[in-house]
């Protein structure tokens, strides 16, 4: 699997929102389709979130990941790779790690002193949360130990 990474394009939204959902299937996810399409319009649009995808030669797509920023008083300016996904029939092949390397260059060009990532355990299995975990520390990921706490707010369409 050797293909380009870029950022995505408007024609290339309906195969990202494609492989969004199987994403979303796969690690248990429940956010409806018709907000992911909604979102991605959006984070496509804005330059302060970066949608990657992984283009075959062929010209089909097979992977995207998705990282957006924030701004706050302990970091200013800061990224979080939301979104990482690689279709199975190009896994283990490096895509996810060039995908990695291009969320984080992006980032740094921007002016982030650091790449959040939050790993949701859903449904998964405890191993591969634990294999989840040593990928990104491979990658110099380093769990700092914070707890991710969230309070739904009632009516707010997500
Ligand atoms: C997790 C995920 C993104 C990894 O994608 P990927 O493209 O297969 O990742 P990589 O190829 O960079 O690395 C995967 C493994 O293949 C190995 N690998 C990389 N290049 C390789 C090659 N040329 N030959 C053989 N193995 C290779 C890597 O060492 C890595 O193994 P490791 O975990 O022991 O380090 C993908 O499995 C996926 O989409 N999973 C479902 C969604 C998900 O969990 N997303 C992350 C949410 S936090």
């Amino acid at each position: 699997v050797s293909g380009t990474i870029r950022r995505a394009v408007r024609a290339d939204l309906e195969r990202v929102l494609d492989l969004a959902l199987a994403f979303y299937a796969e690690d248990g996810f429940t956010s409806p389709a018709a907000a992911l399409r909604t979102n991605l319009d959006r984070l496509a649009d804005s330059p302060a979130a970066r949608v990657a995808v992984h283009e075959l030669g062929s010209g089909g797509i097979d992977a995207f990941a998705i990282t957006t920023t924030s701004f706050g008083l302990e970091n200013g300016l800061i990224a979080e790779l939301e979104d990482l996904y690689v279709d199975p029939s190009s896994r283990r092949a490096g895509v996810a790690e060039r995908l990695i390397e291009d969320s984080a260059q992006w980032a740094q060009e921007l002016g982030c002193g650091v790449l959040e990532l939050t790993i949701a355990p859903n449904d998964l299995p405890a191993s591969a949360v634990a294999q989840l975990l040593e990928y990104y520390r491979a990658r110099g990921f380093v769990d700092v130990g914070r707890r991710l706490i969230h309070r739904n707010l009632a009516g707010v369409p997500r």
